[in-house]
């Protein structure tokens, strides 16, 4: 486990991770009845844009920072954006919202959050970032464990975010086995799974395994911030969304064209569409 995540905060494929995140979030808030939101793969909740982690890579420079400055911007990143700016009050971009806290901002009272992260370290960090809300349990367990420890939840609304480091070889087939698994507890789960676009074999065989998950239907959103010529860099970030909420879609077709302008950093493109259609039937 030598992944930090860090080194990556507020890059391109975080902005793409947590406006999505946000919507979701947002669509869910619409009706009143309460939704579990489930993170297996949390993080430390909170990142200092200035530490000496981000600021080795300048990463989010590219991400966050071409938001933040961005004027006039689509009304459906505000929510987004209205986190990062709580926590920088003065104006100035440093600290940067991780999921959990993303989620612990934009959920409700009547709502409750499930984290967990593996690492020791990152594992406490979030224990300390979410201590004051009651509404947060946090778990340092396994995340590929977390739909068979969690799932069903009492509420009978869940999202579930997975997103792991992608730094061992078969997290690409976990990923499908645990969309199974959550689809397989709770059919109306919404699961929303983030990948790196690297390698385009390796990805054609992350979306087959997808589409055999059994989830009744998943929207696929890709953004490259430059041309995926290249197994060797981070082209660009998806997500696929198992059971995404009604207007998600709609949304997406909106903000993806813009992302992808304002987060170029060569040939930018965007993709959207299903992975799994729902069957008439
Ligand atoms: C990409 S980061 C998560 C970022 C976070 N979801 C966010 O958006 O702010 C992946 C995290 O997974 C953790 N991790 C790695 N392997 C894990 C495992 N098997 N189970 C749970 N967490 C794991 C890493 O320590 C890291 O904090």
């Amino acid at each position: 486990m030598n992944y930090r995540h860090a080194f990556h905060a507020g890059n391109h494929a975080d902005v793409l991770k947590h406006i999505v995140l946000a919507r979701l979030l947002a669509l869910l808030g619409k009706k009143d009845a309460p939704y579990a939101y489930l993170d297996s793969h949390a993080g430390i909740g909170l990142y200092d844009l200035h530490g000496d982690a981000a600021s080795r890579t300048g990463e989010w420079l590219q991400g966050i920072a071409r938001l933040w400055a961005a004027t006039p911007r689509p009304a459906l990143v505000e929510d987004y954006l209205s986190v990062v700016a709580a926590l920088n009050p003065n104006g100035t971009l440093r600290y940067y919202p991780g999921s959990p806290e993303l989620a612990r901002r934009l959920s409700r009272e009547q709502d409750r959050l499930q984290l967990n992260e593996k690492h020791p370290e990152d594992g406490r960090l979030l224990k300390d970032n979410m201590k004051a809300d009651r509404r947060v349990a946090v778990h340092l367990g396994e995340g590929w464990h977390v739909p068979r420890a969690l799932l069903p939840t009492r509420e009978k609304r869940v999202l579930l975010l997975i997103d792991p480091p992608f730094e061992q070889l078969d997290e690409m087939e976990r990923c499908a086995q645990s969309v199974k698994e959550a689809i397989g507890r709770m059919r109306q789960a919404v699961v929303a799974v983030w990948y790196p676009i690297k390698d385009l074999r390796q990805l054609k065989r992350f979306h087959q395994g997808l589409e055999k998950s059994g989830a009744p239907k998943m929207l696929r959103a890709e953004l490259y911030v430059q041309s995926p010529d290249s197994a060797e860099r981070l082209n660009g970030s998806g997500l696929a969304i198992a059971n995404p909420p009604w207007g998600l879609e709609e949304e997406l077709r909106e903000l993806l064209p813009w992302l992808a302008q304002l987060l170029a950093q060569g040939e930018s493109g965007w993709r959207l569409d299903w992975l799994i259609e729902e069957s008439a039937g």
